[in-house]
Order: C-alpha cells, then sequence, then structure tokens
C-alpha cells in the first residue's frame, strides 16, 4: 500500500520509479548524516586549542562557564606523576567527545590530549575526523607539532582550517606567517579574514568571506554590534572606524590577497589541498563566532570511507564502523576500558547484534554511551560522524570493525613511528606467560607499539613519550601480576620495509640483525639510530621501500 502511494505520487514511468526509489532507500539516513560535522581541534602545545574548544562550547551552550574545559585538562608540562595526569585522563574520557548543536548542525567535537606524550593519541583520533581546526600561535608560528599533526592530516586529505591565534599580542607579520605556514605545513592557503595591525595596536578584523569589519577592544568581548558589514572597502566608513592609515593598508592588503590567492574554491579546501586561514583571539573571544559560523557553513559532512574490501558510501543503510581509541583507566576502583567507536555507514542500534570482523562473532551492547555533553547516557541509536563508547572487556584492539555481517576493515588506521624505544626485561620469570598476555592486551589498547627482535625473543616496546613507559610498568605489574624494567636503547625512529624482491629484504634483516625487528602484524620494521644511519640505508638499498608509517589494515 505504502509503495504504491509513493509510486503514485512520484508520478514517473515504473522503472524510473524503482530506481528511484532504490536511491530513496540508500539514502535512508541523509537528514541525520547532513546535519551532522565531526571534526578536531589540533595545535601544538600552548597555542590555544583549549581555549578555543571552550569558546565553541559556549556558543554551542554545551557549558555555561568559562574555565569547564579548562579544569579537566592535563597539565601539558607535568613529566612525572603518572597516576595524577592519568586521573586527569580519567575525567578527560568525559570531554572526549563534546557534542554540541549550533544553528541546526550537529557537532561532534573530538577531543586530543595537549600533553605531547600522548601525541599517539592524537594522531588515532584524527583518522576519526572529517575536518580540522588547526590552531597556530601568531607569534610563534609552525611549531614542531604542527608540522606531525599536519603531516597526518595529508594522509588522509583531510579537509584543514587555520586559525591563527594571539593576535593582541606582537606577532608575525601576516603575509609572512601566511608564507611560513605555506612552506613548512606544505598545505596552499587562502585567507578568509585578515587582521588590522595587531598586539597593542590590533583594531580588529575584516572578513574577506563576509565582507564585515569586525572591530577589537581589548575590554570587552566582542559581540554582534562590533560587526560592521562593509561591502565595498573604498567607503570612507572605514576611515572613520579604523583611522585612514589603517583603512589604506586594509585596502591594499586586500588587494594584493585578491590578486594573489582569487576567489575561495571550497572544493580545494574539501579535498584538503588549500585551507582557509581565520584570523583572532581566543581568549578574548575575538574571531571566534565568525570562524564556527563559517566552518558550519563549508566544513564537510561524514565522509564515505575506504575499506579492504570496497568503498562504503556514508549514505548506505547498513550499519558499520571502527574503533580508533581505547581507554582504559588506571584507577584501581574503575577498571574500566572504553572503545571509541565511530559510525562510518548505516544506524548503530543498542542491543542490535553486530559483526566484530576480527574476533569472527557477532556482539551487541547493551550500554553504548553518548558523549552528548549535557546527557552523558546511555544511547539507543547513532548516525555516520557519531562516536559512541563501548564498554569492553579486552575484546578490542584499535582498527577493530564492526559491521551487519560484511568481512572488511576501515583502512587508513595508521600506526606512527615512536620515539623513543626500550628493551622490555622481565624481572620474574615465572611470570613469562603474563608478561606475554600484558604486553600483547597493553599494545593491543595503543599505549605502546610492540617489537620483536630477529633470531631472539627480544621484546622492545616504542612509544612517543617516556610517561608510557611508566603507564606500561605500573598496569603490568597492576593488572598481569608482571615485573619488568626496561633497558634504553639508542634508537630514534620505526621504518617499516617492503620490497617487491622478497630476497632483498631477507638479505637487509640477515646483515642488520641488531637494527630489524618485527611488529606485532609481522612487518620487517628498521630501527634507526639517527638520520644519517637511516639515509644511508635508505641510499644503499634502492629496491626496499622505508615507509614512515604502517596501516594497521591495507
Ligand atoms: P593549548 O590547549 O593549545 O595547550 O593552549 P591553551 O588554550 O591552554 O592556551 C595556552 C595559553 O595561551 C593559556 O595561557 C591561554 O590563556 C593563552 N591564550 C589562549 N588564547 C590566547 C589569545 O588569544 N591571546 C593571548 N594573549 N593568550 C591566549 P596560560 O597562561 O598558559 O594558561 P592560563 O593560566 O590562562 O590557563
Amino acid at each position: 500500500m505504502l509503495l504504491s502511494i509513493c509510486l503514485i505520487s512520484l508520478n514517473m514511468p515504473t522503472t524510473n520509479n524503482l530506481s528511484y526509489l532504490c536511491a530513496f532507500k540508500v539514502m535512508k539516513y541523509e537528514n541525520e548524516i547532513s546535519k551532522r560535522r565531526t571534526f578536531a581541534i589540533i595545535s601544538h602545545p600552548d597555542a590555544g586549542k583549549t581555549t578555543l574548544t571552550e569558546k565553541f562550547l559556549l556558543f554551542g551552550g554545551a557549558i555555561q562557564t568559562a574555565g569547564a574545559v579548562k579544569s579537566n585538562k592535563i597539565k601539558k608540562h607535568a613529566t612525572s606523576d603518572f597516576m595524577e595526569i592519568e586521573r586527569q585522563r580519567g575525567i578527560s574520557v568525559a570531554t572526549s567527545v563534546m557534542t554540541f548543536e549550533y544553528k541546526g548542525v550537529l557537532i561532534n567535537l573530538l577531543d586530543t590530549p595537549g600533553h605531547k606524550d600522548f601525541a599517539e593519541d592524537t594522531y588515532r583520533t584524527l583518522t576519526a575526523v572529517d575536518s580540522v581546526v588547526l590552531v597556530i600561535d601568531g607569534v610563534k608560528g609552525v611549531e614542531e607539532q604542527t608540522r606531525k599533526l599536519m603531516e597526518v592530516c595529508r594522509m588522509r586529505d583531510t579537509p584543514v582550517i587555520v586559525f591563527v591565534n594571539k593576535l593582541d599580542r606582537d606577532g608575525k607579520d601576516p603575509f609572512d606567517l601566511l608564507d611560513e605556514i605555506e612552506k613548512e605545513l606544505k598545505i596552499l592557503l587562502h585567507p578568509l579574514s585578515w587582521p588590522i595591525n595587531m598586539g597593542k595596536d590590533f583594531k580588529g578584523v575584516y572578513s574577506l568571506y563576509d565582507k564585515s569589519l569586525l572591530l577589537f577592544n581589548a575590554n570587552q568581548k566582542a559581540t554582534a554590534e562590533d560587526s560592521v558589514q562593509i561591502d565595498n572597502l573604498d567607503d570612507p566608513i572605514l576611515n572613520n572606524l579604523v583611522g585612514e592609515k589603517d583603512a589604506d593598508q586594509l585596502r591594499s592588503d586586500s588587494e594584493l590577497i585578491e590578486g594573489v590567492y582569487g576567489d575561495f574554491d571550497n572544493e580545494a579546501y574539501l579535498t584538503g589541498v588549500k585551507a582557509p586561514v581565520f584570523f583572532g583571539s581566543a581568549i578574548n573571544n575575538f574571531g571566534v563566532k565568525e570562524l564556527l559560523d563559517t566552518f558550519i557553513r563549508i566544513s564537510p559532512e561524514p565522509r564515505s570511507r575506504e575499506t579492504t574490501a570496497r568503498h562504503v558510501d556514508v549514505q548506505e543503510d547498513k550499519f558499520s564502523g571502527f574503533i580508533f581509541k581505547i581507554h582504559a583507566n588506571l584507577d584501581p576502583k574503575h577498571r574500566d576500558r572504553i572503545a571509541f567507536l565511530r559510525v562510518c555507514s548505516g544506524k548503530f542500534e543498542r542491543n542490535k547484534y553486530f559483526h566484530h570482523v576480527r574476533l569472527d562473532k557477532d556482539v551487541r551492547f547493551s550500554n553504548p554511551y553518548s558523549f552528548l555533553a549535557r546527557d552523558k547516557d546511555v544511547i539507543e541509536s547513532a548516525y555516520p560522524g557519531d562516536v559512541v563508547g563501548l564498554f569492553d572487556t579486552g575484546n578490542f584492539k584499535i582498527g577493530d570493525t564492526l559491521t551487519e555481517g560484511e568481512e572488511f576493515y576501515f583502512t587508513g588506521i595508521p600506526s606512527f613511528s615512536p620515539e623513543i624505544f626500550k628493551e622490555v626485561i622481565n624481572k620474574d620469570p615465572m611470570k613469562t606467560k603474563q608478561l606475554e598476555k600484558g604486553l600483547n592486551q597493553l599494545t593491543d589498547e595503543g599505549v605502546a607499539q610492540l617489537f620483536t627482535q630477529h633470531n631472539g625473543n627480544r621484546k622492545i616496546i616504542g612509544c612517543v613519550g617516556d610517561l608510557q613507559f611508566e603507564v606500561i610498568q605500573y598496569r603490568l605489574l597492576q593488572e598481569y601480576g608482571a615485573s619488568v624494567q626496561f633497558n634504553s636503547l639508542p634508537f630514534y625512529k620505526a621504518c617499516w620495509l617492503t620490497a617487491e624482491d622478497k630476497s632483498k629484504l631477507e638479505d637487509f634483516t640477515r646483515f642488520k640483525t641488531s637494527n630489524t625487528v618485527i611488529d606485532k602484524d609481522g612487518h620487517v620494521v628498521y630501527l634507526a639510530q639517527s638520520d644519517w644511519f637511516l639515509n644511508t640505508e635508505i641510499a644503499n638499498n634502492p629496491g626496499i621501500t622505508f615507509h614512515f608509517s604502517s596501516e594497521i589494515h591495507k
């Protein structure tokens, strides 16, 4: 009956109607998908990520007071007392995903840790977002972590919006800064707003996108009233507002920008080729609303993804998703593990059986956890772009895929080279089995990477920061009863090796036994002592490809 009504109302020849209906069926969740935006704010520590996050949440009504996010923040410079850091991470699970609605758009803002030792967590979170806002300190410019984060974004062509922060301080000349960002981050830019001076002379930003001028007042937060529509920069009102000299400077800057950058090309942004740039001051709430307003207009909806078997269209009605992060609580009173699932297609439902591809078994979740800022509670359903927290008792590892029965894994979830390598010394041979189990489980969670040396059983752990070694030592003892110590090794980088001619790889590993290891998936990995050694090996072994990251699923 319903079918015939649909056919009549479509008023088309029958064969066409069927294809229309098929298309209709495939687009079952279109409305849910089109109103979602899933992204992360990333930056080098101290550039202003937390401050900007907080302002976004204030606009979205997800928090009522400034400081709410800060109090959850891990102290960036803490180098010891990992239990305290873990305690704070425990709190920060609640803010791992901040969901709020802004002007009818449902925004999933994925938090990334501020502490550099947890950078691997950040890289993994980037596999679950559809775009990022990259915050750059206008005084310091591009910093070490900014470069690394951009590399990760480039691997998946993630669309990037750049926010140049701290304009209330004397910083770099904006043209020089854009040059620096383009060169250092290897991405083309397109300024959508432009500052009028900076530091104590900072007068505001002109939106080249909306043709409006936002005036800065150091003593009060910006409001809509501070924004003046100026369609034509030759309008003498500009002279009255910012003074003749600065008005003329803005006119010539904007002419130059138009000449160099041309019209804004949204497609170039969506394909990760060009990054729009905004200027502002997060702490003063200045330029933030303009950024958010433009973000919801230009940023991508949840995107389709590739898998080991086929392309999964985000509009498909069958559910699929993958685990991108696992959070284990160190507090013995709360031994819970939460696996973070990104929904990629279809509808996730509570208590429905889904297929756990790696374990080849069907699993269901009676308490899937939502991260809605005001309602952290069990949810009934979730759609593409959403992140669901699943209570886990050790069934998941990073990169695991859930489907409605199909066998595939989502690709594009890489492991990156650790920066510190240590050999694991078993202090209690009676607990060898427990140690093996513990090392396997902890590395499945992504706390660290585990390598085994060729021709031997030497186990090597690789981490991004020293803190993880403390965490591993503590957890191995507490959770598995295994006591270990670590011996530092002189390596600084891991490279995954492939070769068309397998014998080349075998020869290499035979000659370089002390530098070659096997990762958990059986891939051959070269551990380099320095850039010099690495470059020498690359030059001497043209038949071998040195990869700087490894795909969990290919
Ligand atoms: P992060 O998450 O990227 O690490 O940076 P966060 O937001 O914590 O900001 C780092 C420092 O920069 C903070 O100061 C913050 O107040 C300041 N900041 C953020 N935005 C601006 C801005 O637009 N202008 C200026 N001048 N400063 C800004 P702090 O002293 O380290 O911390 P706090 O005592 O303010 O919490």
